[in-house]
């Protein structure tokens, strides 16, 4: 490991050298912890782990049994239904823009990696569609998104099972006068992406998510603002749109390009470019910035030499690759002792599982077209990309200083306390008697392994040091979230046919 943080601390001069120094170390270093993994088993846990994540009406195909019918009653406070949808991690409010990116992700691992899932790849599907079906619902009212329900404040003050929910479980909308293109562009995106998901395989549903993807695009772009600034009480903190908007409506754009091959998406993109900042923070990629996740998507059909108008984001999409390479000591990226990329802010893990989502992809899309990335005088390879995203994945899955697998259920030793109400609570067979809000709190605090095993889940990780507590309160460690595990649903899928 000494190697690895000794590298870090050069300077950034002499960049070539020092990368393939690195390749040499890169090739190296897996060998030091190497076990060899099922990943088709952790493909089949990572999406697992949805059905625990369900609200709703449960439908008789549920997997995991110990979860039960839970919200019932959302959206009557506000004369519609919606039910269904996910919990976004370890609490029971269902935040749409989260939730939104994770439903677009998921169908980005199918568009890209659907054909090496095997008997899994229903199970997939089936996980959008949960999470369409609830996004259509929220979007059914023409001028109108339902972005959340559940108050959050209320929620986070109880430690409660979704099924004995009795907190606030307010419907949360955006509409013209109180603009959220963030969430709605988001939500677009999401239609979209999953319309191509679903068109071979559903083309009535299909055509319906996409129609739906385009209506709600066209309020985002129409009226404009921030949900954080419309709805600041009910999403900031939690998934307060900290970036802005403008990526969210060039992310909608391109994938309502990619569903629809319309002219208008392709001139808006262009239009827009700079406008909306295409150019901007490069490197990030998550819930609230979409730039890196832009960049790659579009940089396919260049690649393809079908788009040269859309050259300069692949030139975006070289240098969010290039920034993201060990070696180049990058402000923003950075990596632990043990080779995790780490990034600051908590729940490092949806860092480490979206960007090595966009170098696989990346890798992919250059190894079709015979292409490298120029790093200054060093071009990396599409190997060496697919290399550092399958050294995450291993390191997520146990090969890491400590042999923890991040992944419940995953390998022998793995967090056995995490962050999740419904997982720590008895469950409902266990414990049939209400467990009130404060009730719950024994619980929390108990040293106890969960009685839950929530399967497939993948949670914050180890800090930057690579240690990590197993225990509830840290819950920036300890919380698993579904935009945690939607890349890396696509990541496993190709790992289990390429190990
Ligand atoms: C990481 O966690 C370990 C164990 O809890 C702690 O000793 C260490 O100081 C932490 N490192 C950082 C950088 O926070």
């Amino acid at each position: 490991m000494a190697p690895m943080l000794m590298i870090r601390r050069l300077p950034l001069l002499r960049v070539s050298t020092l990368l393939l120094f690195l390749l040499l170390r890169f090739d190296a270093f897996p060998a030091a912890y190497a076990s060899g993994h099922d990943y088709f088993d952790a493909l089949r846990k990572s999406i697992l782990f949805f059905e625990g994540q369900r609200s709703g009406r449960l439908p008789p195909d549920q997997r995991l049994h110990w979860r039960r019918d839970s919200a019932l009653h959302d959206g009557a406070s506000a004369g519609v239904d919606l039910t269904g949808g996910y919990y976004d991690a370890g609490d029971n409010v269902k935040f749409g823009f989260p939730m939104a990116f994770t439903m677009t992700l998921l169908s980005w691992s199918i568009i890209d990696f659907g054909r090496t899932m095997g008997s899994e790849l229903p199970n997939v599907v089936k996980a959008v569609r949960w999470g369409t079906d609830y996004l259509l619902k929220a979007t059914s009212i023409p001028g109108l998104v339902f972005v959340q329900v559940g108050d959050p404040y209320s929620d986070h003050n109880c430690w409660e099972r979704p099924e004995d929910m009795d907190t606030l479980r307010t419907a949360y909308s955006i509409d013209r006068a109180h603009p959220g293109s963030d969430v709605a562009g988001e939500t677009a995106a999401a239609l979209a992406a999953a319309s191509i998901v679903f068109r071979s395989r559903d083309p009535v549903y299909s055509r319906l998510l996409l129609n739906r993807a385009v209506r709600v695009f066209a309020f985002a772009n129409r009226y404009r603002g921030a949900y954080s600034d419309s709805l600041s009480r009910a999403v900031c903190p939690f998934y307060c749109d900290v970036n802005g908007y403008q990526d969210e409506l060039l992310w909608g754009a391109v994938w309502l390009h990619k569903a629809s091959r319309r002219r208008e998406y392709r001139e808006y993109i262009m239009r827009n470019e700079v406008v909306l900042h295409a150019g901007d923070t490069i490197n990030e990629f998550g819930w609230d910035n979409k730039h890196a996740g832009i960049n790659v998507l579009i940089s396919k059909e260049v690649l393809m030499g079908r788009a040269d108008y859309f050259q300069s984001f692949k030139n975006n999409a070289d240098g969010f690759i290039c920034s993201v390479l060990p070696g180049i000591s990058h402000p923003q990226v950075q990596y632990s002792p043990g080779g995790l990329i780490f990034k600051a802010g908590g729940s490092n893990m949806q860092h480490v599982t979206s960007l090595s989502f966009l170098l696989l992809a990346y890798s992919n899309y250059l190894n079709h077209a015979r292409k490298t990335v120029p790093c200054g005088e060093f071009s990396a390879s599409p190997a060496l990309l697919r290399q550092l995203a399958k050294r995450q994945v291993d390191y997520i899955l146990g090969d890491n200083p400590i042999r923890m697998s991040y992944m419940v259920g995953y390998g022998d030793r793995y967090p056995r306390r995490i962050h999740h109400r419904a997982s720590s609570l008895p469950s409902v067979q266990a414990h049939p008697e209400h467990i009130a809000c404060k009730e719950g709190s024994r619980y929390y605090l108990s040293p106890d392994p969960n009685p839950n095993v929530l399967v497939g889940a993948v949670v914050g990780g180890p800090n930057v040091s690579d240690a990590f507590p197993d225990s509830r309160p840290f819950f920036q460690e300890s919380e698993p979230t579904t935009y945690i595990n939607a890349p890396l649903v696509g990541l496993l899928g190709y790992f289990s046919a390429h190990p």
